[in-house]
């Protein structure tokens, strides 16, 4: 399949001559004359919750920096959030480091068991079965986000971990009003919740979906957050906690062990780095996905002077090369840490030259042209924040359970919600995962090893202008940050980058996924005319972004219009 698309790339070049890309890169107005301020002094979150901003904040006022308010942040998303993330799922983070001046991406993904078996996922007769795959504790990976907490608490934060979670845990034991979103979500899967005692003493108190309006209490994640904030990392991958999760599971058919949990470890990578116009993208290598095909789209459109094109144009060079980066997001990508990926090549100016000599300035090319794949739902589960604080240390986050309210199963005497992560890796090879992508090889589940994610946590870092910037949404999270990063990099501001219209094309289905008003119909029918096809879709994402101009040395924090209790603030 790679040597076939290889063989597209160089035929095209050869039909189309080395001459047919359009343009060069649009120069970065200088602004050398203007003082840049060196430290924003005040400090800016978004988030897809408002308590959950407030928890940051809480816990910059009591002296934290960045990382201290992004565990305050996250561990409060478990508790308000849990349809999108939570401590029985994982996250991935590209953070800015003010002191050294550097960037690193933390990895609190989780892992397979190590008796993981892709039969389990398979019905008798062979076919996918996803029931296993999605609900129940077999779906569930190993958590990475109590780990990751306790790491950020240790390595980058100013306060005690069990001062950064506090206001998760007060808000689980007092209770909080849940919002319409959770509780619809909820609605959803009461017949899945029945199925676990656990599960429905959580989320089905009394027998029934909580009523809006009504107190919603947590104690038994806020007893976990205690042993959490008490031991750190040890208090949920050993003793009580580790007990209990192994116990639940294993009555409930899955297959931890004691020796899963207490293996886990959180990672460490150097994050991607691509320069687009003059703006240095840092975001998210493998296992994420979503960063490769960032920088290879970026890669691809830094050929063209955008700019000067019209609307459809732009739209139509856009979509061609998210088209080609989906492609190769199937083949090559997997866990680093047991695949060779080959980023080198996927990464190389040359390797999108030649992708863009593929690309007909006024004609869709078939994704049959390039090679197979499949379709999606982008949902409403995993979440992202973003914040800067006062120094100018920076984290983009995004955490997930995966699909809505991850596994729906719950670890009796833990509150603990497990994620259904391990439908991210490709269980069966060339079946379509609950967002239609499909894997090889390199993303077959083995024992301990990360599955494939989509979060694209991402900084954008131009001569002036910063931005910390992410989204949920499956596969789509890879099209929104794109969106995002070029609408901060043409100038836009904060809301701006949020409010932006969406469309999204991930190679197969061959349909180019838009918005309402993400093209107007003078924009449909040029695209159309080039042989684009469209899925109109209701609104998708929870973008979260904060920029700090060095300017003006202002804030602007902005949560995705498409919700309402998302909550961007600066202070
Ligand atoms: N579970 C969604 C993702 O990681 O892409």
């Amino acid at each position: 399949m790679r040597l076939a698309l290889r063989w597209q790339v160089l035929l095209w070049s050869f039909l189309l001559g080395a001459g047919s890309a359009i343009a060069a890169d649009k120069p970065i107005p200088s602004t050398q004359a203007v003082q840049l301020a060196q430290r924003p002094g005040h400090a800016g979150i978004a988030s897809a919750n408002t308590l959950a901003t407030q928890a940051g904040f809480e816990v910059l006022a009591k002296g934290g920096n960045a990382f201290d308010a992004a565990v305050a942040v996250a561990s409060t998303l478990s508790v308000v959030e849990p349809e999108s993330s939570g401590i029985g799922g994982g996250f991935m983070a590209t953070m800015y480091v003010a002191a050294g001046k550097r960037t690193v991406f933390v990895d609190a993904r989780e892992t397979a068991p190590a008796a993981v078996n892709s039969k389990d996922y398979l019905n008798p007769d062979g076919s996918p079965n996803r029931d296993t795959a999605l609900k129940g504790p077999l779906s569930a990976g190993i958590p990475g986000e109590p780990a990751g907490l306790a790491w950020l608490a240790k390595h980058y934060g100013k306060l005690p971990l069990n001062v950064s979670l506090a206001p998760a845990i007060r808000i689980a034991s007092d209770g909080f009003k849940p919002d319409g979103r959770l509780l619809g979500s909820i609605k959803e899967e009461q017949n899945n919740f029945a199925r676990w005692p656990a599960s429905a003493e959580k989320f089905l108190p009394g027998g029934k979906v909580p009523a809006a309006g009504e107190i919603w209490r947590d104690p038994g994640q806020a007893h976990t957050l205690e042993l959490l904030a008490k031991y750190g990392e040890a208090g949920f991958y050993s003793g009580e906690t580790a007990q209990k999760l192994v116990e639940a599971v294993r009555a409930a058919g899955g297959n931890w062990t004691l020796k899963d949990l207490a293996s886990y470890r959180v990672k460490e990578r150097a994050p991607l780095t691509v320069d687009y116009r003059g703006y240095q993208v840092i975001t998210a290598p493998p296992p994420s996905s979503g960063g490769v095909a960032i920088a290879e789209i970026l890669n691809i459109l830094s050929g063209f002077d955008l700019a000067k094109l019209d609307e459809a144009h732009r739209d139509h060079l856009v979509i061609e090369a998210m088209r080609r980066a989906f492609r190769d997001h199937n083949d090559y990508l997997g866990d680093p840490d047991f695949v060779k990926v080959p980023l080198n090549m996927l990464l190389s100016p040359y390797y999108a030259d030649g992708l863009r000599q593929t690309i007909l300035p006024d004609k869709a090319t078939p994704s049959s042209m390039l090679a197979p794949s499949n379709g999606q739902d982008p949902g409403m589960h995993t979440t992202h924040f973003s914040i800067i604080d006062a120094d100018g240390n920076m984290v983009a986050m995004t955490c997930t359970v995966n699909y809505t309210l991850g596994s729906t199963f719950v670890a009796a005497g833990t509150g603990v919600l497990l994620n259904d992560e391990m439908d991210d890796f490709a269980l069966v090879p060339n079946k379509p995962n609950v967002y239609g992508l499909l894997g090889s090889k390199a993303n077959a589940p083995e024992p301990g090893k990360r599955m494939l994610s989509s979060m694209s946590p991402s900084i954008v870092i131009g001569a002036d202008r910063t931005a910390v910037i992410g989204s949920p949404g499956g596969s789509t999270i890879i099209t929104q940050v794109l969106e995002g990063i070029l609408a901060v990099i043409d100038g836009g501001d904060a809301h701006q980058a949020v409010g932006k219209k969406r469309f999204h094309h991930q190679f197969m289905p061959d349909v180019v996924m838009v918005e309402p008003g993400a093209f107007d119909a003078a924009t449909t029918n040029a695209l159309t005319q080039m042989g684009h096809t469209f899925k109109q879709r209701e609104p998708w994402g929870f973008m979260n972004v904060v920029i700090w101009d060095r300017r003006s040395n202002k804030l602007d924090a902005a949560s995705d219009p498409r919700r309402e209790d998302g909550l961007g603030k600066v202070q």
